[in-house]
């Protein structure tokens, strides 16, 4: 069994990252920008974006963190958004998701520069990633292509079952892993909450993307002898055991699954860390697309 090791490849990124910034600094070039907007006080958001943060400091990048407070309105954070896209300083930005219930998620993202949508959320950029033209890919998805690809785990002419359809992971996914080049070519089952036979199916699949959010749904009598493995699901799991109060838990039961993989995700440390490096990796197209 080969564990795909997020942890390790986002720093490899992240270091070459770094690299072509240092290279950016030297021939006097502006740095890579990022901002972040954060709306409210969500626990698990707050997290994420203080790591997002502190990741673009680590390469180098300039960062901007703009805290607004949960009771702000739709119209306020439109103006936010408006002064985002027109800021000549800033390369790329996230509206960090969810956003309060009062506000309309689909109308703030419809508002970000496809431009700047470093996240990939935007109908332009998810359009043009299925055309196969130069587009922002959401991290989560970027991230899998990624592993896949430095660990030449064999995706050509095989048969991949992706469990989720969610516009930023299962979607994204499978149009990628169906196309040509590298983590390519694979032959792709979309399925979903209303699969029915689901275990015949993932019995089927060379390759596994477990994206649904239930934690431990994957057992071993659904895996084939020798499948790869891709866990996206991070749920946080009450537990009082733990001084956090609660763990993280992958859509996949690790251990009795890692003993038929070939090639596996562990979580905490697969997908989830290579998702930030993507975030950074876009940031960094974005400086490039939006120089030229
Ligand atoms: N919330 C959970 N994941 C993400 C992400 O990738 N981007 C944003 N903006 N919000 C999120």
């Amino acid at each position: 069994m080969i564990l795909l090791d997020g942890k390790h490849t986002s720093n490899q990124i992240k270091e070459e990252i770094k690299d072509t910034v240092s290279g950016m600094k030297s021939r006097g070039e502006r740095v890579p920008h990022l901002a972040a907007v954060l709306v409210g006080n969500d626990g698990a958001s707050l997290t994420y974006v203080g790591s997002k943060v502190r990741s673009c400091e680590y390469v180098g990048f300039d960062s901007t963190l703009i805290h607004l407070e949960e009771n702000i309105t739709e119209a306020v954070l439109l103006k936010q958004i408006e002064k985002l896209n027109q800021d000549k300083t800033l390369d790329g930005y996230i509206v960090q998701l969810p956003l309060p219930k009062h506000i309309d998620e689909e109308k703030i993202l419809l508002a970000i520069d496809p431009k700047k949508d470093v996240d990939g959320f935007h109908p332009a950029n998810f359009g043009r990633m299925a055309l196969e033209l130069d587009a922002f890919i959401p991290a989560t998805p970027f991230g899998i292509m990624q592993l896949l690809e430095r660990y030449k785990v064999p995706t050509n002419g095989k048969h991949c079952v992706v469990v989720g359809r969610s516009h930023i992971v299962g979607r994204p996914i499978s149009i990628l892993m169906s196309q040509k080049g590298p983590a390519g070519n694979a032959t792709v089952t979309v399925a979903h909450s209303r699969t029915e036979q689901l275990a015949e199916l993932t019995r089927q699949a060379d390759i596994i993307v477990m994206a649904l959010g239930i934690p431990e749904y994957l057992t071993a009598d659904m895996v084939k002898e020798g499948a790869t493995i891709i866990d996206v699901g991070i749920t946080r799991v009450a537990d009082d055991s733990h001084p956090k109060g609660y763990v993280i838990k992958g859509d996949v039961k690790f251990d009795e699954v890692a003993q038929k993989a070939h090639f596996i995700t562990p979580v905490p440390g697969g997908i989830g860390p290579m998702t930030i490096a993507m975030l950074l990796k876009n940031t960094l197209l974005a400086r490039q697309w939006n120089a030229s």
